[in-house]
């Protein structure tokens, strides 16, 4: 038997992330309820948190806008703008390296991922990566009837469509998990839609081993209405993503100004 590292182990819980989407017979029971950690990414460059802070809010001289003009003043989002707080910086760096490459082709975002230098783009992620995540890793009951296909799909998966269940990848509540699975349970349908369908275009690299690329083939857009819906009832009020001061303020995470 080999003897597990902490790669071994990453690369085991992708396999078995494989396994399932190749459709083998797993019972569900038998399925470890969410991947390990996975290791974090050698970076390549060190990330200043203080200077991306710069960053997101005044931009760069090399032509990057402030990120907060769309991501939200502390990176909660909206609408088609993604939530950045509290993402994985790992996640985070091969996103924009993507968008600057173009194997994730996204018009608005594109001319300022190019315009980030490697450094910028380390700063950047280790900045958005120091906020908290406005959810908490929390499992809701596992559903029973089948009128719930938001629980369902994020629950237990649709196993008749070889899809493992969001939880099995994206972790309890859809926190996320480590640098390759990013935090889902936080995101607008808008802009998972918007997601899904760029993977079934062809215009977003599906990420580690093309497993997200081969879940977003069978979801459809009522699965993801259903999806946002049934993380935004989890989550509750109190874990609300809402940018307003107000309710920031009332939230569980961490006080921030
Ligand atoms: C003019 C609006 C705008 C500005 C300014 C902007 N972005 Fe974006 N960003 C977007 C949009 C739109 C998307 C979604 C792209 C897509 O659909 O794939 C996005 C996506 C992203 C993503 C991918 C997130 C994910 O969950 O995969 C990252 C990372 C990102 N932006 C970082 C930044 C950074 C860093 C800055 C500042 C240097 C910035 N953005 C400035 C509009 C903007
Ligand atoms: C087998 C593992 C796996 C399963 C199961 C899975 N995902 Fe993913 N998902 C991934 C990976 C890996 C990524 C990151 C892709 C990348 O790096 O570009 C991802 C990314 C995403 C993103 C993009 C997040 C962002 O910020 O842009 C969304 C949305 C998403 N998944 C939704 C879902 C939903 C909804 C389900 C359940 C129906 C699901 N995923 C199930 C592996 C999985």
């Amino acid at each position: 038997m080999i003897r597990m590292n902490k790669q071994t182990l990453s690369r085991s819980c992708i396999a078995i992330g494989i396994c399932m989407l190749m459709g083998s017979a797993w019972a569900q029971d038998a399925a470890p309820k969410a991947p390990a950690p996975a290791a974090a990414p050698t970076a390549a460059v060190q990330g200043s948190a203080a200077a991306g802070q710069k960053i997101a809010q005044s931009g760069t001289p090399q032509g990057a806008a402030a990120c907060a003009t769309c991501h939200g003043a502390k990176g909660e989002g909206m609408a088609g703008f993604p939530a950045l707080a509290g993402q994985h910086a790992g996640y985070l760096v091969r996103q924009l390296q993507h968008l600057a490459d173009g194997s994730r082709q996204a018009p608005v975002m594109a001319p300022m991922a190019k315009a980030l230098s490697a450094q910028d783009r380390a700063d950047v992620s280790a900045y958005y990566a120091s906020l908290p995540l406005p959810i908490q890793p929390v499992r809701g009951p596992l559903p029973k009837g089948k009128d719930d296909d938001g629980a369902w799909l994020v629950e237990r998966g649709r196993w008749a469509d070889g899809i493992p269940a969001c939880a099995q990848c994206h972790g309890p509540g859809g926190v996320g998990v480590g640098a390759d699975f990013p935090a889902i349970g936080h995101l607008t349908a808008d802009y998972m839609q918007s997601q899904v369908a760029a993977w079934n275009k062809g215009q977003r690299e599906a990420g580690p081993l093309g497993l997200m690329g081969k879940v977003a083939q069978k979801l459809t857009p009522a699965d993801i209405q259903a999806v946002a819906a049934y993380y935004a009832r989890l989550h509750g009020a109190s874990t609300s993503p809402s940018p307003s001061p107000s309710t920031a303020a009332t939230a569980s995470a961490p006080a921030k100004p």
